[in-house]
């Protein structure tokens, strides 16, 4: 099934049957659903097919980064797979991001593909260690500006990044963007969040949640409530 709601259900859990268990309480009518790194190396292309037979559309975040015909190879049996959305690392480069998009187009009903710019866990002084010079601000513009001229559909964003991408970008780029919050849920450990509604107000097209829903003692109740707060705003 496919959905206009804006959010991505980020089901963080350690195990296929805690994930499901937090998918069904769910409905593909309200959102999708982001399985990554940890979930999809203990429980693999199962899980995901597993979600999608409840309706859902999956975003599989495994950020590939590698050389061009790897690359290429990964996105093509994610497209194989089905998923809505797959992601590769910009920083990959061109020709990376280009072989990856090339290797989409032969799909009839071809995943959404996005880059990841510089991760927002990594301070400048970290950047300048790895050798980028420019700082977290100039590169993810950058990286951004690469991503678009490859063709890819969009970028993941910090929310404070959206407004700035946005206009660099245009209308049809797509960022999606975590680092949410309401205003009555904890930060846990993310720093630099934005509340749902500030989120799409700042050009966000999806946003990514997790622990406010998944960690909720009722799911559904959480998510219904965000896609209120962004209806009424
Ligand atoms: O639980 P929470 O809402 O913080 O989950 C956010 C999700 O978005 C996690 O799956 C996390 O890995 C992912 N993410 C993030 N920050 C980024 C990129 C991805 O929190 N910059």
């Amino acid at each position: 099934m496919t959905t206009s709601s804006p959010i991505l259900v980020a089901l963080d859990f350690a195990t296929a049957a805690q994930a499901l268990d937090c998918a069904r309480t769910l409905s593909p009518k309200d959102c999708r659903i982001k399985i990554g790194k940890e979930l999809f190396t203990q429980s693999g292309p199962q899980l995901v097919e597993s979600i999608q037979d409840l309706g859902f559309e999956v975003f599989l975040d495994l950020k590939f980064h590698d050389i061009p015909n790897t690359v290429a190879a990964a996105v093509d049996a994610a497209a194989r797979l089905g998923v809505w959305m797959v992601n590769v690392h910009a920083s990959g480069g061109r020709k990376m991001m280009t072989a990856a998009r090339e290797a989409l187009e032969k799909h009839q009903k071809r995943p959404l593909l996005i880059a990841v710019t510089i991760l927002t866990s990594l301070s400048d002084e970290e950047l300048f260690e790895i050798g980028y010079m420019a700082g977290a601000g100039t590169m993810v513009e950058h990286l951004a500006a690469l991503t678009q001229s490859c063709g890819l559909d969009g970028v993941v964003s910090s929310a404070q990044e959206a407004g700035v991408l946005r206009n660099n970008l245009g209308q049809d780029f797509k960022l999606i963007t975590p680092g949410i919050r309401l205003p009555e849920s904890t930060k846990d450990d993310q720093t630099r969040i934005l509340t749902p509604e500030a989120a799409i107000a700042a050009g966000a097209n999806y946003l990514v949640v997790g622990r406010p829903i998944t960690r909720s003692p009722d799911p559904a109740a959480a998510l219904a409530h965000i896609i209120e707060r962004i209806a009424a705003s």
